[in-house]
């Protein structure tokens, strides 16, 4: 038996500044589905994320939202649960790259790196907004295509024709940001020396080493990548030194000994990563320190095709000549694709995680078909609605369930759920129709869920085959064949015991309700394939999963008209419960829409959600409004004026939760334009007072619930 394993897992850092994205699950998902299925085999496992806090766009984004770049942040993290709960992502921990632990590790590192001299200072010239009194990154700055002149083209390449070129290329650049017209300034910037013999040599060779695993460190498209970066054969090498500083005014952590400079967000991004890991030793009493010196704990990535060049170049590199333990594993993954094109929420193609979980479409069902879907290599991955349904209807319901379904409750009421001894001729049938534990264990190591899918697929069928030929529903009728009855239906709950734990990694709402009701908490790997000791009592088999609605999944899509509003909650199972609940409600009831009443389909117009105000302040020139920028879940916040100025302070109301129309249509006001409305009580008769209280919400409620 292997020796337990160590592993210190993370998923790429999430900017601070939107919602996840379907793109951002299917990470999670394939880390988290690594993860479980390592601690089944027994490996220790501490699984790791954060928010990548810093940066330009963000202070931007933070700026026009009216509060600070921190509580900016802080309205974008208070979102996460919702997805990381949803989708049972289970991080153990979550933290900010905006964070002490992350001052204090980058600003060793950095020192750690200037200490091995591969640190330089050099001037460099760059545009400058004398407006907003900042030098600006590319991205902000716009002009003329030098090539074909097309106008309103960013600073590095035009979207017209192609050209990439610099931004002091552009004709009559402007800044994106104020309009005006940028001057070239002289800067000192630090420079990571990567082109340094020493960073080359270092990653020729880690890039084509094995890790502590004894695999290798790169997928061999990645290591074909990095290995062209590097120059081939070419004895000087072809990496260029990075720029790692910006000046200020910029959200980020400070070089130490250079006032008015900061870190590139990408320098202190991936040293997040560390100050996650540390945060969390913190509260789980674990020795951070002595945990990353010890040489035989494992460092493993997961992140997207986008960005290996940091992950492969300069990440192991800083960490290396810091003299810090470097990866183990960079696993890289495609992006996900709808039908084989882009995602595109016009084209009606795009999935929102936090759709999918309002419409209550079962989180396991995305989790089995994206498991489904992937395999070990940099390929993108296809979200095809048809194959969804049909994937997860024939699989899960028409395979999985179905030997439960069919054979538990003889077992429960005939022998009080009692477990025979199972069929031997059967269980060697079943051990020739898949590959086994063993092979299916390698191939959730190597990250190929769909083959290991297949296997798992291939031996639910030989299950159901036999059940189908074994026809316990006829032998039940038989009352002198009650020991035949016990023994079909133990071989095929064994079967479907081993199919739960195989699939514990992928699907762990649904195997962790069918484990309870065969009675049992989750073991570890090495129970698969041994049947459970007769005499195990098992329970009832209630309902495990309902079939996909394909016409959920056309509202997800946004094709069909919504539903009302699903009722929160259920067993993370079936279609929107709340549709045929509400229907139901209004024949029931028969309330007949008229004088004093609306309808229910009325009120299900109204778009109501739980809303985070981010910041709040005064307008200028009015003494009722107060401006709102508020967080309802989607990628930026909303403005909405509200007449409450005489009732609340600003300060006093930020970070509260309230309730806001969303779907009223945006008003244009004097002030700038209004996306919406919070709602708040009154007396109607003034006498009585002129309080205006604002709606709040229980606590556990979060930003963008929709409220029915
Ligand atoms: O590309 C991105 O979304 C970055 N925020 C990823 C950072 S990964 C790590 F380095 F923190
Ligand atoms: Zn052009």
């Amino acid at each position: 038996m292997a020796r337990p394993r160590t592993l210190f897992v993370t998923t790429a850092l999430p900017y601070a500044n939107g919602a996840f994205h379907v793109g951002h699950i299917m990470e999670y998902i394939q880390a988290d589905i690594w993860v479980r299925f390592q601690r089944m085999r027994g490996n220790t496992v501490h699984f790791v994320g954060a928010d990548d806090a810093h940066g330009a766009p963000i202070m931007i984004a933070a700026e026009k939202a009216g509060c600070t770049p921190q509580e900016f942040v802080a309205g974008i993290a208070g979102n996460r649960k919702t997805y990381f709960d949803g989708f049972h992502i289970a991080f153990d921990h979550w933290h900010s790259t905006d964070s002490p632990e992350n001052v204090e590790l980058s600003q060793g590192i950095y020192l750690a790196l200037k200490g091995a001299g591969l640190i330089d200072r050099r001037e460099i010239e760059q545009f400058y907004d004398p407006v907003k009194g900042m030098f600006l990154a590319d991205r902000y700055i716009k002009g003329k295509c030098p090539k074909c002149g097309a106008p309103d083209q960013y600073g590095d390449s035009c979207e017209v024709c192609g050209a990439v070129y610099a931004p002091t290329d552009l004709i009559e650049p402007f800044s994106a940001l104020s309009g005006a017209t940028p001057e070239l300034r002289r800067s000192e910037h630090f420079f990571f020396r990567l082109s340094d013999p020493r960073c080359v040599a270092f990653l020729r060779e880690w890039t084509r080493s094995n890790g502590r695993h004894g695999g290798p460190r790169l997928q061999p498209e990645v290591l074909a990548k990095a290995r062209e970066w590097l120059g081939g054969e070419d004895p000087q090498g072809r990496l260029a030194d990075w720029d790692i500083s910006r000046d200020a005014p910029y959200f980020g952590i400070e070089i130490p000994g250079e006032p008015g400079k900061y870190f590139y967000v990408w320098l202190d991004a991936p040293i997040g990563y560390l100050a996650s890991l540390k945060a969390y030793c913190g509260r789980a009493d674990i020795d951070f320190d002595a945990l990353m010196n010890d040489d035989t704990v494992e460092q493993v990535h997961f992140i997207g095709k986008d960005i290996i060049y940091f992950h492969v170049l300069f990440w192991p590199a800083m960490l290396h000549f810091a003299g810090r333990k470097t990866p183990d594993q960079v696993n890289v993954h495609g992006f996900i694709t709808a039908s084989g094109e882009k995602m595109s929420k016009s084209r009606g193609t795009g999935i929102s995680p936090l759709r999918y979980l309002e419409l209550g479409l079962n989180p396991d069902w995305l989790r089995y078909y994206i498991a489904a879907k992937l395999n070990s290599h940099v390929e993108d991955v296809d979200f095809n609605p048809d194959d969804f349904v049909a994937r997860v209807n024939s699989d899960l319901v028409g395979k999985l369930v179905n030997i439960a379904s069919r054979c538990s409750n003889f077992l429960v009421r005939r022998f009080g759920g009692r477990l025979g001894e199972p069929d031997p001729q059967a269980i060697a049938g079943f051990a020739a129709a898949w590959a086994g534990p063993e092979a299916v264990a390698r191939l959730y190591e190597q990250r190929d869920y769909g083959k290991a899918i297949r296997e798992i697929m291939q031996y639910a069928d030989a299950i159901n085959q036999y059940v189908d030929t074994a026809r316990p529903w006829d032998v039940a009728k038989d009352p002198a064949a009650g020991e035949a009855l016990q023994r079909i239906c133990s071989t095929a709950i064994n079967g479907f015991r081993d199919l739960v734990l195989l699939l514990a990694p992928v699907m762990p709402a649904t195997t962790g309700r069918a484990l309870e009701q065969l009675s049992l908490t989750l073991p570890g790997w090495s129970a698969i394939g041994t049947p459970l000791p007769a005499g195990h009592v098992i329970g009832p088999y209630a309902h495990l999963m309902t079939r996909i609605d394909g016409k959920a999944v056309d509202r997800l899509l946004g094709i069909a008209e919504d539903a009302p509003a699903p009722a929160a909650g259920g067993q993370g199972g079936g279609k929107a419960a709340g549709s045929d609940a509400a229907t139901r409600k209004d024949k029931d009831k028969a309330a007949v829409p008229g004088e004093g009443f609306v309808g229910i389909e009325d009120f299900a117009k109204l778009d109501l959600r739980i809303a985070r105000i981010v910041s709040a302040a005064r307008v200028e020139g009015s003494k009722k409004l107060l401006q709102l920028s508020l967080d309802i879940g989607e990628e930026r916040p909303r403005q909405v004026f509200s007449g409450i100025q005489s009732a609340y302070a600003p300060e006093d109301i930020v970070g509260r939760l309230t309730v806001m129309i969303a779907n009223l249509a945006p008003r244009k006001m004097k002030f700038g334009i209004s996306e919406g409305m919070v709602l708040s009580a009154g007396h109607e008769d003034p006498e009585r007072g002129t309080g205006i209280y604002l709606l709040s919400a229980d606590s556990g409620a979060e930003p963008g619930m929709r409220i029915g």
